[in-house]
């Protein structure tokens, strides 16, 4: 089992995305009981809360299904537990530096720029306290990213078997 987890700050908009995009393309591929996918948040503001209003909205219209995600917050043993753990920006990426024991086999990764193909951002911009417009960008990064990282474990699957 392969397991991943997207982090952003609250676990309300970009990391469910993120969650939720990731599992559907496992499931598209065939990869489902193979790639065990959750998210995470860097701050505790929103335990326990369903993703936002907006970020669910926009998933639904593409097709991908948030609704049965709560909040978390990240915590060192996430370092021992997943073999990915992918932030959406430099803030967060800078927090599970913090947080991520000095001998855990897992370090953090920033995820647009090791996984992004077609865009040139390196980080999925907070889209909490803007519009619709942000929303959609998060899942055009997103989705984007998601191919990149799903290559990057269908060879690592083929090279464990
Ligand atoms: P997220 O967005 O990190 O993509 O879940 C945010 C959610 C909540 C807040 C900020 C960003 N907040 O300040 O409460």
């Amino acid at each position: 089992m392969i397991r991943v987890l997207f982090v952003c700050l609250g676990n309300i908009c970009r990391s469910p995305t993120a969650h939720g995009v990731f599992v559907k393309k496992t499931e598209e591929h065939g990869l489902q009981g193979q790639v065990d996918v959750d998210s995470a948040g860097t701050a505790a503001y929103h335990c326990g809360e369903a993703p936002d209003a907006r970020a669910s909205a926009a998933a639904a219209r593409r097709g991908y299904d948030l609704s049965e995600l709560r909040a978390r917050q990240a915590v060192a043993e996430d370092f021992y537990t997943f073999d990915y753990v992918l932030a959406m920006d430099h803030a967060n990426l800078i927090n599970l530096q913090a947080l991520c024991p000095s001998d855990a086999p897992t370090r953090p990764q920033l995820f647009l720029q090791t996984y992004g193909r077609r865009f040139q951002e390196s980080e999925v911009p907070d889209p909490y306290y803007g519009g619709s417009d942000g929303f959609e960008h998060v899942l055009d990064l997103v989705e984007d990213a998601c191919e990149g990282l799903l290559a990057d474990i269908q060879a690592r699957l083929e090279r464990a078997q």
